[in-house]
């Protein structure tokens, strides 16, 4: 089983970036395969053109696709803005359709206040069901970042260790359980 962590937002100083590196490493370490997209180094266009239907696809967006469609499963990792989740990240999500259906896809959300982005997080959860993925009851929602993780991503609280863990073994129970299916 292969697992996409989706790295979100572009903004200059962020720090959900540093979450989605603590998940990727979390994943590696229970010993699955995964890999990190940060959709900062993909830059996509505002979209014009669905991927499938776009007259001129660049490289940026043949990557992409490739990697969300070799994908069993996805964690979304965004910070909330404005009650949303990052427009970077719906932006580059809604290039792609098919390469998430039927695949689980987990939500994390990030923020610097006390809530952890719980808005962001239930809209990302129903606007996978848009994408045809699959969503995991158990989220992940980080508040107060600042004082969770350090730059480089490294847990700096260890009480928070176990909202990962639980977060974690949803999602892989699920996943786990769907890969097999679509496999069958
Ligand atoms: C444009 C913008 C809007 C924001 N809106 C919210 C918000 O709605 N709720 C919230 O808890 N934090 C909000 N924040 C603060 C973020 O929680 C904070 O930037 C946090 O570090 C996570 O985002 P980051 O990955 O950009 O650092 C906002 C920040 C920006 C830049």
């Amino acid at each position: 089983m292969k697992i996409v962590v989706v790295s979100g937002t572009y903004r200059e100083g962020r720090k959900s970036h540093g979450v989605a590196v603590c998940l990727n490493r979390e994943l590696l370490s229970l010993g699955y395969t995964t890999e990190l997209v940060d959709l900062k180094a993909y830059n996509l266009p505002v979209l014009e053109y669905i991927y499938a239907k776009h007259p001129a696809p660049t490289e940026a967006m043949h990557k992409l696709h490739s990697i969300f469609d070799s994908a069993d499963a996805f964690i979304l990792v965004t910070p909330e803005y404005n009650g949303a989740p990052a427009a970077s990240l719906k932006n580059s999500l809604d290039y792609f359709r098919k390469e998430y259906y039927r695949k689980v896809m987990g939500i994390c959300t990030v923020s610097s206040g006390a809530l952890g982005g719980m808005r962001a997080a239930t809209s990302l959860q129903q606007m996978v069901l848009w994408y045809g993925g699959v969503p995991v009851s158990q989220m992940l929602t980080v508040p107060k970042v600042q004082n969770h993780f350090d730059e480089e991503g490294n847990l700096s609280d260890s009480e928070f260790k176990p909202n990962i863990d639980k977060f974690l073994e949803s999602f892989l129970w699920l996943s786990d359980a769907v890969t097999v299916k679509r496999n069958s």
